[in-house]
This record gives structure tokens, C-alpha cells and sequence, in this order.
């Protein structure tokens, strides 16, 4: 039987942590780091996510601010939101969320945040500087599965480790920051042949597919770290995740539940890399 990661447990550990840096350097500086979230449009995942971002940011010690805007919000009028706060010197971190209604261009959203105010590493310039090897501000989901990595001793030097999904958010930065620690990585996604036989191959299985209980035990080989960033809902409305949990347990050595796993450290991330753009900028 599989160990199971407490996520929840190491970000309320993190978080502690950073509120105490953060009130530090508010004592040194009379100042705290500020996150801008944009969220447009009704889409009830959005709003919840965003809700916990604010209170995260809130319960460290940040500044915080969301921007709720109307479904019809244009183009031009979101650009000119994110530029007010990328010209305020009070605001370190901008984060657009995702996924934008239609009419919206994400692309030149993206690149429209100041990369060095891009928290969430999805400007084209902090996803090069990624791939480059020079990561400044890295997506927070694959960022907090590293950070369980490091947690519980995962070794990841010349393991083979494989992707399953291929995502900017989630897969490919993922693909990128295992591969950093000499990982051999394999990225999967949903048209890969001979799928469930590759899986099986990892000693190290990220699962981001976006398909609830896509992963059976036939993906899994005995003793792998299985890492399930899925949040999905079954036909009862509960919040399920990419890999048949309990089947799965029974073989790996390591892996995350849903909830409590990967969720609540992606979002204590988003607060580390919030805080580090607050002191980089303290430097200028
Ligand atoms: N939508 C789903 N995940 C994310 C994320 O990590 N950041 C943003 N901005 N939107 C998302």
C-alpha cells in the first residue's frame, strides 16, 4: 500500500513559513508583497479558484485584489486593466486566470503582463527562460509537485519519469523542471499510442489529463510515485482526480489523493513566487 502525500499538510507548513518572511520583511521595509488576480466572466471553477487565491494571499500577510469583470468585457479594456497594474510599483504579482471567454485573444494577454509581475511563469518570455534553464517565475502546479519531490526524498537523478498531458500550465513546464534534475522524461498526451505500456515504464507518473479516473492499474508499475494534478467531477458532482486512486494505491509507493494533494500546493507556490517578485523588486 502506497503512502499517500499530504499536500494540504505541506502547504499549510510552506505557508506558515512564508506569513513569517513575509511579516519580517514588513517589519525591514514597511511594505508586503501585493497579487492582482483578473478574472473575467462567471465560470464556476474560475470563481473558486480565485476566491482561494485572495484568501491565501490574505492569510500570509499579502496585499490582495481581485478584479471581477463582466463576461463582455473586450480585448483592449483587459490590456489596459493589466497595464495600470503592471506601471503600480505596489502591485508584484499579476495573474490572469484561465480559461478567458472566447472573444479573447489569451495569447497577447499573456504577453501582455510584465514578465517580471508574471506569477504564474506563462508569459512567452519566463516559458523560454524555462526551457532555456534559467527559470525565473515557473508555473505553480508542476512547481509545487517539485516541491513534494523534495519533501518526501523522491529521487528523481536518471529515473525515468513519464508526463501524461502536455498542457503549458501544467505538462510541459513539468516535462522541463523534472528534466532540470536529470530525470529522463517521456511527454505523453491524449493521442499517444501504446499509452497505459509507456505509463508503465515510469517510476516517477505526473498525471494531467483533465479525464477523471482516466489512470487504471494497468498505467502503474509496481512502487512508482504517481503525482494526480486531475480535478474533476463525477456524474455526482465530487471532486475526483486523473488516476483511479484506490487501485492504484495498492501498487504505487508514493501518491498524491485528491483533494488535499496537488491543489493547495499549487496555490502555495503561486504566494512563493508572489513573494520572491516582491523582493526582486525591492532590489531595483
Ligand atoms: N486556470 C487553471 N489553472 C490555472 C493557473 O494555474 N493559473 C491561471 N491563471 N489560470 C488557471
Amino acid at each position: 500500500m502506497a503512502q499517500i502525500i499530504d499536500g494540504r499538510g505541506l502547504a499549510d507548513k510552506l505557508q506558515a513559513r512564508l506569513a513569517e518572511k513575509t511579516a519580517k520583511l514588513k517589519e525591514e521595509t514597511g511594505r508586503v508583497p501585493g497579487l492582482a488576480v483578473l478574472v473575467v466572466g462567471n465560470d464556476p471553477a474560475s470563481q473558486i479558484y480565485v476566491r482561494n487565491k485572495e484568501r491565501s494571499a490574505l492569510a500570509v500577510g499579502f496585499r490582495s485584489k481581485v478584479d471581477r469583470l463582466p463576461e463582455a468585457t473586450g480585448q483592449e479594456e483587459l490590456l489596459a486593466l493589466i497595464e495600470t497594474y503592471n506601471q503600480n510599483p505596489d502591485w508584484h504579482g499579476i495573474l490572469v486566470q484561465l480559461p478567458l471567454p472566447a472573444h479573447i485573444d489569451e495569447e497577447a494577454v499573456l504577453a501582455a503582463i510584465n514578465p517580471d509581475k508574471d506569477v504564474d511563469g506563462f508569459h512567452p518570455m519566463n516559458m523560454g527562460r524555462l526551457w532555456s534553464g534559467h527559470p525565473v517565475m515557473v508555473p505553480s502546479t508542476p512547481a509545487g509537485i517539485m516541491e513534494m519531490f523534495h519533501e518526501y526524498n523522491v529521487e528523481l537523478e536518471g529515473k525515468r519519469a513519464v508526463v501524461i498531458g502536455r498542457s503549458n500550465i501544467v505538462g510541459k513546464p513539468m516535462a522541463q523542471l523534472l528534466l532540470a534534475k536529470n530525470a529522463t522524461v517521456t511527454l505523453t498526451h491524449s493521442r499517444t499510442h501504446h499509452l497505459a505500456e509507456i505509463a508503465k515504464k515510469a517510476d516517477i507518473l505526473i498525471v494531467a489529463i483533465g479525464r477523471g479516473h482516466f489512470v487504471s492499474r494497468e498505467f502503474v508499475k509496481e512502487g512508482a510515485v504517481v503525482i494526480d494534478v486531475g480535478m474533476n467531477r463525477d456524474e455526482n458532482g465530487r471532486l475526483i482526480g486523473d488516476v483511479k486512486f484506490d487501485e492504484v494505491a495498492e501498487i504505487a509507493s508514493l501518491i498524491t489523493p485528491v483533494p488535499k494533494g496537488v491543489g493547495p500546493m499549487t496555490i502555495t507556490m503561486l504566494m512563493e513566487q508572489t513573494y520572491q517578485a516582491f523582493k526582486r523588486s525591492l532590489k531595483k
